[in-house]
């Protein structure tokens, strides 16, 4: 079957649907998070105000990435039909130089951006849900933080998942003074099950937000702790840093294909010119016909995707300091000549894509959660802390604090000595926001419905994976149930192998692509995809991956009971 692409960067506004009332529904990465946007949707509260309640949830009942102190991106198709994208990503502070994680003697110190103050961009959570209640929000702002503030004050109760997860963590929490007085036990144990755990030092933060707005995080005794303590850590944020702080309403990208219309964000995130670029890719060969566990379809999605990665890391960064647009990069033209040479039974190494550096490790913690309303609206929302509790520091407000400068190309001089334009399109530069994988969609249908509304964690393994969830709902025509949880692979330009998780390619499979060159490589899980769908007959089913421990809900119409998935 043709996959047909043809590809608009314009924001654009939809149709203005007439369309009948829609079943509200929300999925994340956390039930009690879930739990709460359920309830703003209960209360009158449209997708946004849910949306942004989810996140303040989250920064409570999943610290490992939920949070105040990080960023991400928020893609929205309003009950008007509108498209938009808000971008709240941290920026580089405005003492960040180029040479900032480089030893005197220009070697790099990894460490520096990754753990620790200095490791901290600028955080956007605040402000971006602040913007999105602004500009979309119909519920007060306070109704909409005050339940994160309870989950903090009251606390949460710790289930068998949450104790699983702090356990894995707890030695990082053991080392940060503040963080190990609340996660931990007085023997530096992780609480048993059913514990209320409280975060009295975020509760208080959250009930500044709930009735200051944003001003907390933007100059005032927060902020001015937060700058002490990442001075005394050896962090550069500064009081400007916070108050010059700006999220950006961005160009929303339009992929056509299939009949659908694919909502994307466009630089800083890849997400929208990877998908983009790699449907293009995949135009022509008979997916469908092949079928999802076909060694062909395998071994050319690889090839679709190490392309579209290769240019991903040569071209793309802060929209600002790339020197290509995103409109060539998905120029008809140039995509024919990134599909010539493309076979689905010939591996193509590394060194005949071009000569691209190698993408820094992503480790896997962000989150992505969705939310659709009774009107038709829809939020896409991913946010991260970058790692795992980001920079594993903690603000005196009681969160964490992202370590999102590591996704800048943190040694310049390294990355000229391969590419020099990967280099200078993802430099450490104040001000400017480092290039991200988080890849949020909205897909419309033919009437301008939206038909799902997709997102996943996992660094650079998001792109591959919300590839992999759209061609299996709308290529491979799996339910929604198994378009989230159906296996998944990965393959980037380098390192040249594909991954894979745990039953997804047979022996017979893997000695297939084997026989064509490409190199093969096991690894556990990849991505965790919160999702809703449009079912045949209009109802939106909520699902959240078996991977993980998250929870879906669907609010039928009118408000009635609301159903568990
Ligand atoms: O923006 C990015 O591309 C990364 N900070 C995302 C990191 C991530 O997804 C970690 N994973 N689960």
């Amino acid at each position: 079957m043709l996959l047909s692409l043809c590809l608009a960067t314009a924001p654009a506004l939809g149709l203005a649907p007439s369309l009948p009332p829609q079943q509200g529904a929300v999925a994340s990465s956390q039930p009690d998070a879930t739990a709460v946007g359920a309830a703003i949707l209960e209360q009158g509260g449209n997708a946004i105000d849910a949306a942004i309640a989810v996140h303040f949830a989250l920064a409570v009942t999943y610290p490992y990435a939920g949070n105040l102190g990080g960023g991400g991106f928020f893609l929205v198709h309003d009950a008007d039909g509108q498209d938009w994208f808000l971008d709240f990503r941290e920026t580089a502070p405005a003492a960040a130089t180029p040479d900032l994680y480089l030893r005197e003697d220009g070697s790099l110190d990894a460490q520096s951006a990754q753990r620790g103050w200095k490791a901290a961009g600028v955080p956007g959570a605040v402000p971006g849900m602040w913007m999105a209640h602004q500009k979309w929000g119909k519920l007060p702002w306070r109704q909409l933080v005050m339940p994160a503030y309870s989950l903090a004050k009251q606390g949460f109760r710790l289930d068998a998942h949450e104790i699983r997860r702090l356990r894995m963590v707890q030695d990082i929490l053991a080392e940060e003074p503040l963080a190990s007085t609340i996660f931990l036990d007085a023997d530096g144990q992780v609480w048993p099950i059913g514990t209320l755990m409280r975060q009295p030092q975020l509760a208080e933060t959250l009930l500044r937000i709930a009735e200051e707005g944003e001003a907390p995080l933007r100059e005032g005794k927060l902020v001015e702790d937060l700058v002490a303590a990442s001075r005394a850590g050896g962090g550069i944020l500064a009081a400007e840093d916070f108050r010059e702080y700006r999220a950006q309403l961005r160009p929303v990208m339009r992929l056509l294909w299939r009949g659908r219309t694919i909502l994307a964000a466009s630089p800083p995130s890849s997400g929208g010119v990877f998908l983009g670029q790699a449907l293009s890719s995949l135009q022509g060969f008979p997916l469908a016909l092949w079928g999802w566990n076909h060694p062909r379809s395998v071994q050319v999605l690889g090839e679709a995707t190490a392309r579209a990665f290769h240019d991903r890391n040569r071209w793309l960064g802060d929209p600002a300091s790339m020197e290509v647009t995103v409109d060539s990069l998905l120029d008809p033209g140039y995509l024919a000549s990134r599909r010539r040479g493309m076979s689905s039974q010939i591996y193509t190494p590394p060194s005949r894509l071009g000569e691209a550096p190698t993408p820094g490790h992503e480790s896997a913690q962000t989150t992505h959660f969705s939310v659709t309303d009774e009107h038709g609206a829809a939020v896409s929302c991913t946010t991260t802390l970058n790692g795992l509790f980001g920079a594993k520091v903690m603000a005196p407000g009681g969160f964490f604090l992202n370590n999102e400068m590591d996704d800048f190309a943190a040694q310049p001089g390294q990355a000229n000595q391969y590419d020099l334009v990967q280099s200078a399109a993802n430099a450490v530069i104040a001000g400017r926001r480092p290039l991200s994988s988080m890849c949020p969609v909205i897909v419309l249908d033919e009437e301008g419905q939206v038909d799902a509304v997709i997102g996943s964690p996992g660094g650079p393994t998001i792109l591959t994976t919300v590839l992999q969830v759209l061609l299996n709902r709308f290529v491979y025509g799996m339910s929604p149930e198994r378009a989230v949880s159906a296996p998944r692979f990965h393959r980037q330009d380098l390192p040249p192998h594909v991954q894979f998780e745990p039953n997804r390619l047979s022996s017979a499979l893997r000695s297939q692509l084997g026989q064509w060159g490409q190199p093969i490589e096991r690894r556990n899980v990849i991505g965790d995809v919160n999702a809703i769908f449009r079912l045949r007959n209009g109802d939106m089913k909520a699902v959240a991956d078996p991977r993980s421990h998250g929870a879906a809900l669907v609010i039928p119409r009118a408000g009635s009971e609301v159903l568990a998935d």
